[in-house]
Formats: C-alpha cells, sequence, structure tokens
C-alpha cells in the first residue's frame, strides 16, 4: 500500500501516520522528521534545512526530491509505505510520480486530513515532542503520565522551534500558497479521500481504516 497524508501542519498526519504504520505493518516516512535529524546531527543538509525550518519555509524541492527519491528504495519499502510531509509542491508530487513510473509501483490513496485553523494553532503551540524518540504528545489533548517526560523512553520532552505561534501563522500562510494546490492535483487523479480530522485520535483513526478497507 502507497499512501500520502495530505493536510496543513498539525491537522494529525503524523499522529495518525504512526497508528497506520502499526495496523498495517508498513514505514511511516515523515520528510519532517528526516529533516530535524540531518538539523541535529549538523549534516550539511541539515544546515541547509535549518533556515527553511525555522521560518516555517519551505526547504527547496531539490534537496527534499533527491532525498525522497533515495529513501523509497530503501528495504523497509518494499510492500509499501505511508508518506507524511511530502509531496508539498506541484514540482514534488510530479517528481513523486515519476519516480512511481520509474519503480513499477502505484500511489493507493491520498488521505487529506481537514480541521479548522483556530483548533491548528491549539494543536501546535500545545504540542510537545520527545527529543530522544520523536514520540508525540499535546499538553492538553493527549498529555504524558508525567509532565515533561516521554511514556515510551523516559526521554524529555520539548517545543518544536517552529511551533511557536507567529512561526506557526506562517507555515499556514505557506500551506494555502503551496501545498493546496495539491488538493486539486490530487482529486483530479480520482485517489484524493477527505477524512475529518476533528475529534478523539482513535474516533479518527477509525475514519481511517474505514476509508482504507
Ligand atoms: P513537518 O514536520 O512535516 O511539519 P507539518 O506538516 O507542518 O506537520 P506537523 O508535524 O506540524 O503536523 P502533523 O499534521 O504531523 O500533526 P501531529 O500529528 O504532530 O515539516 C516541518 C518543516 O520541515 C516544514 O515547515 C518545512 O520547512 C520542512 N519540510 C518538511 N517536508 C517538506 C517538504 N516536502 N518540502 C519542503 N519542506 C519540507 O499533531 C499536532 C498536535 O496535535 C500534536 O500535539 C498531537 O498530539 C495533537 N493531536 C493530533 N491529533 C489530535 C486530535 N484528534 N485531537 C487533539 N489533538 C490532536
Amino acid at each position: 500500500m502507497i499512501l500520502i497524508l495530505l493536510g496543513a501542519p498539525g491537522v494529525g498526519k503524523g499522529t495518525q501516520g504512526v497508528l497506520i504504520s502499526k495496523e498495517y505493518n508498513i514505514p511511516q516516512i515523515s520528510t519532517g522528521d528526516i529533516l530535524r535529524k540531518e538539523v541535529k546531527e549538523q549534516t550539511e543538509l541539515g544546515k541547509k534545512a535549518k533556515a527553511y525550518m525555522d521560518k516555517g519555509e519551505l526547504v527547496p524541492d531539490d534537496i527534499i526530491i533527491d532525498m525522497m527519491e533515495k529513501r523509497i528504495k530503501q528495504e523497509d519499502c518494499k510492500n509499501g509505505f505511508i508518506l507524511d510531509g511530502f509531496p508539498r509542491t506541484t514540482a514534488q508530487a510530479k517528481a513523486f510520480d515519476e519516480m512511481l513510473q520509474k519503480n513499477g509501483l502505484n500511489l493507493d490513496k491520498v488521505l487529506l486530513i481537514d480541521v479548522p485553523e483556530e483548533e491548528i494553532i491549539s494543536r501546535l503551540t500545545g504540542r510537545r515532542v520527545c527529543e530522544s524518540c520523536g514520540a508525540v504528545y499535546h499538553i492538553k489533548y493527549n498529555p504524558p503520565k508525567e509532565d515533561g517526560v516521554c511514556d515510551k523512553c523516559g526521554g524529555k520532552l520539548i517545543q518544536r522551534d517552529d511551533d511557536k505561534e507567529e512561526v506557526v501563522r506562517n507555515r499556514l500562510e505557506v500551506y494555502k500558497k503551496s501545498t493546496m494546490p495539491l488538493i486539486y492535483y490530487y482529486k483530479n487523479s480520482g485517489k484524493l479521500v477527505v477524512v475529518d480530522g476533528m475529534g478523539e485520535i482513535e474516533e479518527i483513526f477509525e475514519r481511517v481504516k474505514e476509508v482504507l478497507k
């Protein structure tokens, strides 16, 4: 199964991606997570990406396309994968179509998770992530058992630099300008399904499973 999770920042792509990955036993590939790892390790790619990410701007297409071309060829992708955060521009979507064609693969579905803007801001400003394992929490909606400590590995929970309100607002503008056109791109291919992203995490996952049946 090859799946794209589409939607504005903070709609729950990562949260649902983890659940889908467990249920169907295929990897979730988050471009944001890959880039944050590169930034942390201060690689050449990470140094280039950081300046864009801190402002909430998109990292240039050529860097992302090259990175994803290598990633989907890895062994763990042979039974399919879930894309979280890619493609994000029309150029990336076209490049991904070419990657699929070149490798004889077929895209199954594009799930567009839909959440109103004010809810997004509250989800992102309250998000906390584990600096060791990357697990995602929310101070109100999905809190850890112990304040500031990851349930899974005991790591420290931190706020992402780009989750400050002014950066979040810019990310939403960038989404509207650069990524929203993909809704029409995939609608035209007949692969787009809209999933209501409001409600409990488990409830939304039930909706997702229904669509993937
Ligand atoms: P990336 O990491 O991809 O960020 P994003 O798309 O902005 O998405 P988020 O991770 O912020 O949100 P999400 O939808 O995964 O929500 P989550 O599940 O965490 O990208 C970061 C940056 O990297 C970009 O700005 C760009 O610079 C660069 N980049 C990445 N990909 C790129 C590309 N392809 N091209 C160019 N540049 C790229 O949920 C959010 C919060 O809500 C959490 O706290 C969660 O616990 C909570 N929550 C989830 N579901 C619910 C619910 N149902 N009810 C209440 N709370 C909920």
